[in-house]
């Protein structure tokens, strides 16, 4: 096969670059090591900024999105079961978020590569780089048994956090910047309707939880729970009991208790690497860095990344512009890095860590209690939240 872009990955990242480089007339070929099943089950984040949902609009793949999105003008934050507002229409001027699931995007963005007979290569094994430091770079990987070579002009790893393209950049270009929080998040999704009206972040004694939905009828509900617990220690009744507690008796009074269809743990990770782009390697998403999901950051900022990516190419293959190519490394970590910081930032104000003590506690409150009655503490908070500019 020989096309421009050989893209690694079906997950919202790969798949919109694709989708968007076939709007510029870019040929691309999308190559996934899971099933098409799979890819589309993976339940994961469910808040979107404003620039996310254009571009998804600029995509063409808005419709569902319109009609079956919840705009969001604010959220909630609960300190000890206070819960106060942000308003993030008011404070961000006149941005929101949307409620829609990456479940829904990425089967949107698969049913759109399927209309035009594009489908992703799913199951492909074995995917390997090539020449990524030439301009004759290529893609091998398996499929049922048989090797497939795919030839381009750039290779995109949209790979996500465990995928290869990030390790064909040499050890000694790539740095990496890390911090494990030693705490993860414990996750039901269920058919009851949500608690609360706005996603509700919960500051608590006991730790943190967060009340989030998927439509009016669908909840998406986390407690933090320790790393060295496992699902069997958290049965549904467990889970309600100590979901309840955290988000405090105003917003419990409201919850409905249902089967959870979906329960996982995910660890909490902030990661970078630097540069993210290596010869015709460029890296986007969770292949090149991951937030911890307290800011509701990564799907979000792995869309810019494609942003700038698509733009970046189609100047390429419209005018040979390459500074768009060149720059782009540059441009994307300066968001990232202040993406990362505000995912740190809410991780450490809202949780409870292990070495937290009376003294730390009381910093935690106090400082979210000065967030409730400032309102530049708020404005900062409801800019990050729903997106910062690019630069
Ligand atoms: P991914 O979605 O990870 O997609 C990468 C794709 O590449 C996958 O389909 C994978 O199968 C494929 N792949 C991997 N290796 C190979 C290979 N060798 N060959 C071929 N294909 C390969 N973000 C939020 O904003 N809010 C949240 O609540 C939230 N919750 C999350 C919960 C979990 C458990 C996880 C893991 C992430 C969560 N995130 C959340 C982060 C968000 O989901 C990611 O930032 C987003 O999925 C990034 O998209 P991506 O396309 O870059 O990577
Ligand atoms: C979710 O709905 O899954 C969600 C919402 C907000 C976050 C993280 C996850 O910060």
């Amino acid at each position: 096969m020989r096309t421009e872009v050989a893209i690694i990955g079906a997950g919202p990242a790969g798949l919109l670059l694709s989708q968007l480089l076939h709007g510029a007339g870019i040929g691309a070929v999308v190559l996934e090591r899971q099933s098409r099943d799979y890819v589309e089950a993976r339940i994961r984040a469910g808040v979107l900024e404003q620039g996310t949902v254009d571009l998804l609009h600029r995509a063409g793949v808005g419709a569902r999105l319109s009609r079956e999105g919840l705009r969001h003008d604010g959220l909630g934050l609960a300190v000890d079961g206070e819960i106060f507002r942000i308003d993030l229409d008011g404070l961000a001027g006149g941005k929101h978020v949307t409620i829609y699931g990456q479940t829904e995007i990425t089967k949107d963005l698969i049913d759109a590569h399927l209309a035009r007979d594009a489908a992703p290569v799913f199951e492909a094994q074995d995917v390997a780089l090539h020449d990524v430091e030439t301009n004759r770079p290529f893609v091998t990987y398996v499929r049922d048994g048989i090797s497939g070579r795919v030839d381009c002009d750039f290779i995109a790893g949209c790979d996500g956090f465990h995928g290869v393209s990030r390790t064909a950049i040499p050890p000694s270009i790539l740095q990496t910047f890390e911090r494990a929080y030693p705490f993860g998040w414990l996750g039901i999704m269920a058919d009851v309707p949500p608690c609360h009206g706005e996603v509700l972040y919960a500051s608590h004694a006991r730790g943190f939880a967060l009340a989030s939905m998927r439509s009016r009828t669908r909840s998406r509900c986390y407690v933090q729970v320790s790393l060295d617990e496992t699902l069997e220690d958290w049965p549904d009744g467990r889970f309600w009991d100590e979901f309840a507690l955290r988000i405090g008796p105003g917003a419990a009074a409201h919850i409905t208790r249902g089967e959870a269809i979906e329960k996982s743990i995910a660890p909490l990770r902030s990661f970078v690497a630097e540069p993210m782009r290596h010869g015709r390697l460029f890296l986007a998403g969770d292949a090149a860095h991951i937030v911890p999901p307290t800011g509701a950051k990564g799907l979000n900022l792995a869309i810019g990344d494609v942003k700038l990516l698509a733009e970046a190419l189609t100047a390429f293959y419209r005018a040979r512009d390459e500074s768009r190519l060149d720059s782009y490394s540059a441009r994307a970590l300066q968001r990232v890095w202040k993406a990362e910081r505000f995912s740190w930032w809410m991780t450490t104000l809202l949780h409870r860590f292990p070495t937290t003590d009376p003294f730390d506690r009381k910093i935690q409150v106090a400082e979210l209690d000065y967030i409730r009655a400032s309102r530049a503490a708020q404005t900062a908070l409801a800019e990050n939240y729903v997106g910062l500019p690019f630069g």
